[in-house]
């Protein structure tokens, strides 16, 4: 079976961990730590970046640095994983779940121009699949309003010149080992706004101002506000290290398997009117997923099972937030997000991942063309 993930080795890791526990510093904000945050800060955009035990965490730190509370809005797709929102309802926001444009299954900003008001506090653009929202037409409509990405996808990719990540006032990441780099479980927190800088500091070490003390700027360190212990080990940071050093690598094979599936089942996509990803003018992906969609639950069930027939394991994604347990007791309804909805139904998503063989890639290319949706 081609599986439909696995995480990449550079061969670095073990190395690099190794020297890690070789060194006395197994605690977060060691030497690793530095250097990770150091690599990444230019691929977001020049940043300051921190580095979080994952992605929900980094965006639990953008709640508690805008200082939402119970009566702030705060507007996310539908289409979505669940931390998104939940980072935002733990510090009792009302959570806005907005309907995703059909093309890139981004934040459709029509839908936010309908659904901001005068409580809305943040509007959180997800790039999903590693392509660009359009964040201008999402800050027109939602004048004042602050941004944050959520760039769990993104990495690497880029909107109009700029890395996507550098856009809010703060972004998160996910190094999560379905991400595009990954050491197991692990995020960083971008703070594009240098007066956010401090006290983000702060809330990741515990509410105490310790990054201070470390620096020589206080004498002693003490318990200063909110916060939560949102640091990873040094350990796993070396092994973002490695996985860094080989990032050129490792997207160069992302992009060649994503090149590879968006040409040639472009034919076969156009003749069954199965629709594949749109990259907007100003995308540059981060070749992070391969989505198509057919036109109903039971042709998606369909593919999905012929593709594992044929031993290539593919999956469907996300199931919209506005109709889960949670999303149904805030309130939401089925025909509240239509797109998100229908999404959720007939989308499927294709292996990649760095190490998928060009022999392998024709094997799913094989494998999905021998469908005929238009026949089921
Ligand atoms: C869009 C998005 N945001 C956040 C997350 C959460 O990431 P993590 O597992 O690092 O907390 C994910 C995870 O897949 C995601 O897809």
């Amino acid at each position: 079976m081609i599986p439909f993930n696995r995480p990449h080795r550079t061969g670095r890791e073990a190395i690099l961990v190794a020297e890690a526990i070789a060194g006395d510093h197994w605690r977060g904000d060691g030497p690793f730590t530095a250097q990770a945050a150091t690599a990444l800060s230019p691929a977001v955009g020049g940043g300051k970046v921190l580095l979080t035990t994952s992605c929900t965490h980094s965006l639990e730190m953008c709640a508690l640095l805008l200082d939402i509370a119970p009566g702030d809005e705060v507007i996310v797709p539908s289409f979505t994983f669940v931390s998104t929102a939940s980072a935002f309802l733990l510090r009792g926001a009302r959570v806005v779940f907005a309907d995703v444009e059909p093309r890139t299954l981004n934040l459709d900003p029509a839908d936010v121009a309908r659904k901001v008001g005068p409580r809305t506090k943040v509007v959180v653009a997800v790039h999903y699949a590693g392509v660009a929202t359009d964040l201008e037409a999402v800050r027109a409509a939602a004048p004042g309003v602050t941004l944050i990405e959520d760039n769990a996808h993104g990495l690497f990719g880029t909107w109009q010149g700029r890395p996507l990540g550098s856009f809010g006032r703060a972004s998160t990441l996910s190094f999560h080992d379905t991400k595009n780099l990954s050491c197991g479980e692990g995020g960083a927190l971008v703070v594009n706004d240098a007066d956010l800088f401090e006290r983000a500091e702060i809330l990741r070490e515990k509410g105490t101002n310790r990054a201070r003390f470390f620096r020589g700027q206080v004498d002693k360190y003490t318990w200063v506000d909110l916060g939560s212990s949102y640091l990873p080990s040094d350990v796993l940071a070396a092994m973002l290290v490695a996985q860094l050093e080989g990032a050129t690598e490792s997207q160069a094979a992302r992009h060649h398997i994503w090149a590879r599936y968006h040409a040639e089942l472009a034919a076969w996509a156009t003749r069954h009117g199965v629709q594949q990803p749109h990259l907007p003018d100003g995308a540059v992906h981060a070749a992070h997923l391969y989505w198509m969609r057919v036109g109903d639950l039971s042709t998606r069930q369909a593919m999905i099972a012929h593709l594992a027939a044929a031993g290539v394991k593919s999956t469907f994604h996300y199931q919209p937030l506005h109709v889960s347990d949670v999303g149904r007791r805030l309130g939401g309804q089925a025909g509240d997000c239509p797109v998100s909805e229908l999404a959720a139904d007939t989308l499927f998503r294709l292996p990649l991942f760095a190490d998928l063989a060009d022999a392998d890639v024709d094997r799913v290319i094989a494998a999905v063309t021998s469908f005929s949706p238009s026949t089921r």
